[in-house]
Formats: C-alpha cells, sequence, structure tokens
C-alpha cells in the first residue's frame, strides 16, 4: 500500500514528500561522499605520514642486488650468488657500439690501403730472371710450423668474425635459423681449435725471435720507401727477415696482439684467470680488438706473399732463387752464402 494512503490532510502530504526526498538525496550523498572518506583519512593518517617519509625497503634491497652484492644460492660455482652485474651492460654497449661499429673499419682501411698498394706497384717482380740456383731458406719444420700456424690463424679468423660482425652480415645471407646453426658450429670449433693454434703461435716466436731482433739495417730499410714497396726500383739492405716483416708480422702481430689473443682467448675458455664476470667482460673486448687488429696484419702478409713474385715458393718448397734472395734479403744471403 502507498504510504501516502492514510494522509488525511494536503500539508501532511507535502511533508512526507520532502522527508521522502531528504531521505533519497542523503542516501545518495552517503553512497557518493563515503568512500571518499578513507581517503581523508589516509591523508591524514599519522603512521602512513611515517612511514612515506620512510626509504622504501624494498627499494634498498634491489639496489643492493643491482649493485651486484653477494646473496645466498645453494648453487655452487663463482659469483653465483650475484644477480645482477652492472658491469654486463657496459660491457655489451662496448661490444655491440664501438667494437662491433669500428672493427669493420679497420680491415676495411686494411684492404683498401693494399688495393691503392696494388694499383701502384701491382706484381713486385724480380729484376732478374731466375737462372735455376737456389738457397735453402726454411727446413721443414720451419714450413710445416707456419702452414699449421696459418691454416688455424684463417679458421680461427673466419669463425671468430663471423661471431663479431654476424648478426649484421650474416643473417640477412643465412636466415636466423641458418645463422644460429653457423654460429653454433663456430663458437664450438673457435673453442677447440684456439688453444692449439697457441702451440704454433708460441712456437713461432721461440724459433723466429732470433731472426727478428732489430739492426741498423732495419732503419735503412724503412728510410728507402719502405723496403723500396713505395720506391721503385729501390733494394734497401735486409737479413734473413727484413724490417717490416719483424716489426709488423713479428713484433707487433706475433708478440703483442698474438700474446694479447692467445691470453684473453684461454681467459674466455676459462683455462687460466679467476673466471669472473668482470674480467671476463674485459678479456672478451681485448681479444676481440687485438684478433681484428691482427687479422688486418695478417692480410697485409698474406697479400705480400702472395705478390711478390718467388717469395712462397721458399715457404713451400723451402728454396728461394739466388735472384729473389739477393734482391730481397741481401745480408742475409751473404750469410747464407759464407755458410
Ligand atoms: C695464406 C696465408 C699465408 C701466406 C700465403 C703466407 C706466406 C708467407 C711467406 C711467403 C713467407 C716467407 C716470407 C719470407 O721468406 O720473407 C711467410 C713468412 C712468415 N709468415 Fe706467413 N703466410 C700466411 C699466413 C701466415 C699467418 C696466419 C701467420 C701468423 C699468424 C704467418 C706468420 C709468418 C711468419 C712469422 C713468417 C716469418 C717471417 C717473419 O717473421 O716476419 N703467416 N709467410
Amino acid at each position: 500500500m502507498c504510504i501516502f494512503a492514510r494522509a488525511k490532510t494536503g500539508s501532511e502530504v507535502v511533508r512526507r514528500k520532502r522527508l521522502a526526498l531528504w531521505t533519497f538525496a542523503l542516501f545518495v550523498a552517503g553512497v557518493v561522499l563515503l568512500p571518499l572518506g578513507s581517503y581523508v583519512y589516509t591523508a591524514v593518517s599519522p603512521a602512513q605520514a611515517a612511514a612515506e617519509k620512510q626509504t622504501n625497503p624494498r627499494a634498498n634491497y634491489w639496489r643492493a642486488v643491482r649493485d651486484g652484492n653477494q646473496g645466498y644460492t645453494a648453487v655452487q660455482g663463482k659469483e653465483t650468488g650475484v644477480l645482477i652485474q652492472n658491469g654486463g651492460q657496459n660491457w655489451r654497449q662496448a661490444r655491440n657500439g664501438p667494437v662491433a661499429n669500428i672493427m669493420p673499419w679497420v680491415l676495411a682501411f686494411t684492404v683498401a690501403a693494399l688495393a691503392l698498394v696494388f694499383l701502384y706497384r701491382g706484381q713486385i717482380k724480380l729484376d732478374r730472371q731466375p737462372s735455376g740456383k737456389t738457397v735453402a731458406r726454411y727446413n721443414i719444420a720451419e714450413r710445416v710450423l707456419h702452414w699449421y700456424t696459418a691454416i688455424l690463424f684463417i679458421i680461427l679468423s673466419l669463425t671468430g668474425l663471423s661471431m663479431l660482425f654476424g648478426r649484421a652480415v650474416l643473417i640477412p645471407v643465412l636466415g636466423l635459423q641458418g645463422f644460429s646453426a653457423w654460429a653454433t658450429f663456430s663458437i664450438t670449433l673457435h673453442n677447440y681449435l684456439g688453444p692449439f693454434f697457441i702451440i704454433g703461435l708460441a712456437l713461432m716466436i721461440i724459433w723466429w725471435i732470433k731472426d727478428n731482433i732489430p739492426s741498423s739495417v732495419d732503419w735503412e730499410w724503412f728510410r728507402q720507401g719502405v723496403g723500396g714497396l713505395l720506391a721503385k726500383g729501390k733494394h734497401p739492405p735486409a737479413e734473413r727477415f727484413n724490417a717490416g716483416e719483424k716489426i709488423f708480422v713479428f713484433w707487433i702481430g706475433l708478440v703483442v696482439l698474438g700474446i694479447a689473443t692467445a691470453l684473453s682467448g684461454l681467459y674466455l675458455i676459462g683455462w687460466i684467470g679467476s673466471g669472473l664476470r668482470e674480467t671476463m667482460q674485459v678479456a672478451d673486448i681485448v681479444h676481440a680488438v687485438a684478433a681484428v687488429f691482427w687479422t688486418s696484419i695478417v692480410i697485409g702478409h698474406i697479400y705480400l706473399g702472395l705478390s711478390t713474385q718467388g717469395a712462397l715458393e721458399g715457404m713451400w718448397k723451402g728454396e728461394v732463387s739466388e735472384e729473389w734472395a739477393k734482391q730481397h734479403h741481401d745480408r742475409w744471403y751473404q750469410q747464407a752464402k759464407k755458410g
């Protein structure tokens, strides 16, 4: 039944209607305003205000994790308790930034420089045709050592460069799956062959160090147009190895860059050193940079070995023509003749 049914007078009806209206209005206001009350409470809550003044304890926890603090883990091994090592970010930026972007230019510059040398000089020919008389230059052990090390160098260089520049150069050619298979093969081959190559490197240094000691003759070789390479027709004096071979192939190549590449490589496969992530990151950058510069020198070495008429015979058959010996290594030829 309607609540107004028993109303006797009009004024009572109006009063009841007003009452109902206010009741409804208060109800709506209560529904809207009461939930907001918690905000008022929160804003003025002394406990909340005090808590807000304090640093978030979780923030300190994660700061410690980001700072590389050691936590507890049941997993055994080096640094297993360190969840985040910040140096990894710096390493990634260095490797994918300057190293990956600048190193290809080192190789490109080498190839461009050699192309200019070829345009200017062409093949480095013998002045006199070989008469057939030869001089012994490399014994069998030296030749086996040279080609053993050279073949391993080429394999390591191709697999190493594939890992360094493969994402940019090989993915467009091989596709993601093809590159993944090649990269996995490359790293395996690289890691297994590296130590065998280091044996060759060490033997080369020990074997040829006596022939690569700098002497006054070497200065003269450089003075006369880098061994006549830039001054056509000149044949500056040279001992068993000329000044260019001594400085670039032996001392900078084998000794400085070779040893840097070898030690950093042994570090990366865990044969030497602490194996900590931070030093691994340094070793990785040293390895990549030294190996690329060394590859540049070797490209130059291969170019000169192939473009100098008669040079390869020495490293292949062990003997060189007398004409070649007199033209390129006169001091050594005189010594060899004396016996
Ligand atoms: C296809 C690749 C290579 C070719 C065609 C080549 C060619 C030659 C030739 C012709 C010589 C004799 C030069 C002379 O009698 O004065 C020589 C010497 C030499 N090669 Fe190679 N080589 C190659 C790769 C390598 C590699 C990869 C290395 C080192 C990692 C290397 C290190 C040496 C050294 C140390 C010498 C002795 C001369 C010196 O001490 O400078 N070669 N090579």
